[in-house]
Formats: C-alpha cells, sequence, structure tokens
C-alpha cells in the first residue's frame, strides 16, 4: 500500500480528481489532505468524499515542526502540492527528498516564480500573447517552481481564447496527466 499526502489552498478540483482516480485502486491510499485556508472549497469536497482533511496556520507550517510531526505520523510515498501556495521550508524540502511534487498551470520556466499561480499565469500568458501554453510537474525544491521538471503537456492557443478559456484549457491537461503521472511515481 502506499500513502499519497495532497496540500491545497483553494478550490481543490485536482485534490477531487485525483482521490476520484484512485478510489478504486486499493494500492494506493489518500492518506490526508491539509490545507492552509480555513475556508477553501476544497475541505468541502474532502468532506463529501470522505476524506481525512486538516487545516493548519502559516505558523504551524513555516515555524514550528508541527506539520513534520503530522508527516511523520502518516508516512507518506508522496507529497503532492495541487494548488498549494505557500512555499515549502527547507526541513520539509530535506526531510522529504524527491518526495514532493507540484503542479504548475504553465510551461515552466516560463509564468513561474512568486505571485504566479491560479488565474495571474493565464493572465500574463494572453498578455504576453503566447500560442501555446500546458502544465508542468516537477520536484519540488526550496524555490518557487525550480525544481526538476518530470513531465509536461502542452496546448494550442488561439488569440481569441480569454483567460477563462486558456484557464479551462489548462485545467483539462492538468485533469487527463496529474494522476497518471502520480501513479507512475508510485510505482518507480
Ligand atoms: C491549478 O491550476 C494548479 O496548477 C495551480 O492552482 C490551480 C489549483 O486549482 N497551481 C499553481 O498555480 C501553483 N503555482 P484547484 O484548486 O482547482 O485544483
Amino acid at each position: 500500500m502506499k500513502n499519497i499526502v495532497l496540500f491545497a489552498s483553494g478550490s481543490g478540483s485536482n485534490v477531487e480528481n485525483i482521490i476520484k482516480y484512485f478510489e478504486h485502486k486499493p494500492q494506493v491510499s489518500i492518506a490526508c489532505v491539509l490545507t492552509n485556508k480555513r475556508d477553501a472549497k476544497v475541505i468541502d469536497r474532502c468532506n463529501k468524499l470522505k476524506i481525512n482533511c486538516l487545516y493548519f496556520n502559516k505558523t504551524a507550517f513555516s515555524k514550528s515542526d508541527c506539520i513534520l510531526k503530522i508527516l511523520e505520523a502518516l508516512q507518506p510515498d508522496l507529497i503532492v502540492l495541487a494548488g498549494f501556495l505557500l512555499k515549502i521550508p527547507q526541513s520539509l524540502v530535506k526531510k522529504y527528498p524527491n518526495k514532493i511534487i507540484n503542479i504548475h498551470p504553465s510551461l515552466l520556466p516560463k509564468f513561474g516564480g512568486k505571485g504566479m499561480y491560479g488565474k495571474y499565469v493565464h493572465e500574463a500568458v494572453k498578455e504576453q500573447k503566447e500560442v501555446e501554453t500546458g502544465i508542468t510537474i516537477h520536484y519540488v525544491n526550496e524555490k518557487y517552481d525550480d525544481g526538476a521538471i518530470l513531465f509536461q503537456a502542452k496546448t494550442e492557443l488561439l488569440p481569441a481564447d480569454s483567460v477563462e478559456v486558456i484557464a479551462k484549457k489548462v485545467g483539462e491537461l492538468e485533469y487527463a496527466h496529474f494522476p497518471e503521472v502520480i501513479e507512475k511515481l508510485l510505482d518507480s
């Protein structure tokens, strides 16, 4: 049995997609979803799907060993950031080398870094008149959106595509590929 722990800060549509993908695969368990947002929609999704979800505040995350202790108890084989917006502290990166992955809604290194998340990425892509965008799944290190790239997928953009259309195209790539990349990593 392999254990996944997910971190999320927002809507949690990727979390829901991952939970549903592994629902009928008994060899993989979603041990817990951890969130830093008390009112995040991801909490409702977890309640509906009957998956453990814990809220923590920023201090617990960055200035104490509270999250490390929780992770020690959960024994994750893989830690997955699915729309998680805080920087991962060095203590966590050190404790779980090559065991923390993140999904980013652009073709890194383009449109990455602090403040580049969610719709801000798609707005920048539109502004720069990009002819394609995509997703990047990468290992996490101490910097934002900087670790070794595991997987990328592209989608074409039309000049008329709105920010919402770009977000939808990228979302479709995320839902199609993220669970499979996670599964492959767990098998490797
Ligand atoms: C996803 O598009 C994910 O790639 C992005 O946040 C969204 C979360 O959506 N992550 C980042 O921008 C990280 N820099 P969701 O909460 O509906 O899964």
